[in-house]
């Protein structure tokens, strides 16, 4: 059967809401390559939105599971816990920029941003969250009233938790600088809500979905800032740039603050189901027994990926390999950029975490979402797997492993410039 009869049975079988970008079914995923039903072999720059920055199925992931799953799948952690767990626990409180930090399990990246604010609720006994305009923190009912997007995340889906409060993201190149952000949360704080009713105030150090804007050098400490200056948390949200994507273990290694709790998911156990709720232990002990948890937090299956892909981060060096990745990739892009400078607006991204932002006639208020979409699709055709993001649809976001090798890399970026230029 073909990619065309087996999205059929999908059409027919799944929910339309759960869409699929490409039409195009996996068989078989090594690395930085995926082929798919017709035996057709693709560079995969996607990384399944970040999450296997050590590559699908990286050996010593594959065997650490295998080992897991001889000697037992799952026992719920809330009944009878296990080693791996606490060890892959102990292992993230040293390897967060947080001093003196204990850990929380669950599956999925939305999961952990709704304990973070169940945390920081708890902790402070105010209600209040403030979150970013164009964020992205997940599809539940919490964090769709905290994301900044409405189609396709919140549109018809409200009505949202109350509560929620939202500022401008400083953007740099849509020209939202520090100096509007502070004003703005200034001015949230006399209009809508008073600072200490305020719990926490949650961001993504570089918006993902949102069109991978990375917070202005030095932003991160002002918020910080505010949040002492009224006794508020600070959730940093690092479930896309975590995991040595942007260069750094986490994003957060750039900015010389802390956070109180940091959300991570995606890149911490290589394609299986974890995300990670960490933070100050005053703060993460906030809640009683029982309070926090699920039947599948923490999965043993899980948590040994999540020790084994700590360890390839480390061996493999894959902090400086994602420098030297979005070095390679930003060169790229600037190359085309000379040639098509009416077309791409904007090339930034820290480490391996690069994107490219597509306007008409190099002017920011005229973003190109149809350039951007054709061109996903060309090169699709043409065996590259590319992703677009932003609020306004008009960014393409390179995440590729960051055990990629060299000559694929160059392989992906040749494909993305023909494919460009075929659309442009
Ligand atoms: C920054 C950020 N937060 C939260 C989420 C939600 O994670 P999940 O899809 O695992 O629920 C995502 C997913 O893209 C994300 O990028």
């Amino acid at each position: 059967m073909n990619n065309s009869s087996w999205q059929q049975r999908k059409n027919d079988a799944f929910a339309r809401g759960m869409g699929n970008i490409f039409p195009i079914f996996v068989q078989r995923a090594l690395n930085a390559e995926i082929w798919d039903v017709e035996g057709k072999r693709y560079i995969d720059f996607a990384g399944g939105i970040a999450v296997v920055n050590t590559g699908h199925s990286h050996p010593d992931v594959v065997k650490a599971v295998r080992q897991q799953l001889d000697a037992f799948s799952h026992t719920c952690i809330l009944v009878t816990p296990y080693t791996n767990a606490v060890e892959l626990a102990e292992k993230l409180a040293v390897v967060v920029p947080i001093d003196d930090a204990k850990a929380l399990f669950v599956s999925t990246g939305a999961e952990a941003v709704e304990n973070a604010v169940k945390i920081a609720r708890v902790a402070t006994g105010r209600p209040g969250i403030v979150a970013f305009n164009g964020g992205f923190h997940g599809r539940t009912n919490l964090c769709m009233a905290l994301t900044g997007k409405v189609v396709p995340y919140k549109k018809g889906f409200g009505p949202f938790t109350p509560q929620i409060y939202h500022a401008p993201f400083p953007a740099e190149y849509l020209g939202i600088t520090t100096g509007d952000s502070l004003a703005a949360l200034e001015q949230l704080f006399s209009s809508e809500i008073e600072p200490d009713r305020v719990a926490a105030m949650i961001i993504e150090p570089v918006q993902g979905e949102g069109g991978f804007y990375p917070v202005p050098k030095g932003f991160m400490a002002e918020l910080r800032a505010v949040c002492d200056q009224h006794e508020i948390l600070l959730i940093v949200d690092e479930i896309q740039t975590g995991f040595a994507r942007t260069g750094r273990m986490f994003a957060m290694d750039y900015e010389g603050i802390e956070a109180d709790i940091m959300t991570l998911a995606k890149g911490i156990a290589g394609g299986f189901a974890l995300a990670a709720v960490v933070g100050k232990k005053a703060v993460m002990d906030a809640p009683d027994p029982g309070g926090l948890g699920g039947t599948y937090a923490g999965s043993p299956l899980a948590c040994a990926a999540g020790l084994a892909v700590l360890e390839v981060i480390e061996k493999e060096a894959l902090c400086e390999r994602a420098i030297e990745i979005g070095e390679r990739v930003k060169a790229s892009l600037a190359k085309l950029q000379l040639e098509y400078p009416d077309h791409i607006g904007d090339i930034r991204g820290k480490g391996a975490m690069v994107a490219m932002e597509l306007v008409k006639n190099d002017d920011v208020t005229q973003p190109d979402p149809e350039l951007t979409k054709a061109l996903v699709g060309k090169a699709a055709d043409s065996g590259l797997i590319l992703l677009s993001c932003g609020v306004r649809s008009n960014v393409i976001r390179i995440l590729t492993p960051l055990t990629i090798p060299m000559d694929q890399l160059e392989e992906g970026l040749n494909t993305l410039t023909k494919s460009f230029k075929a659309c442009a």
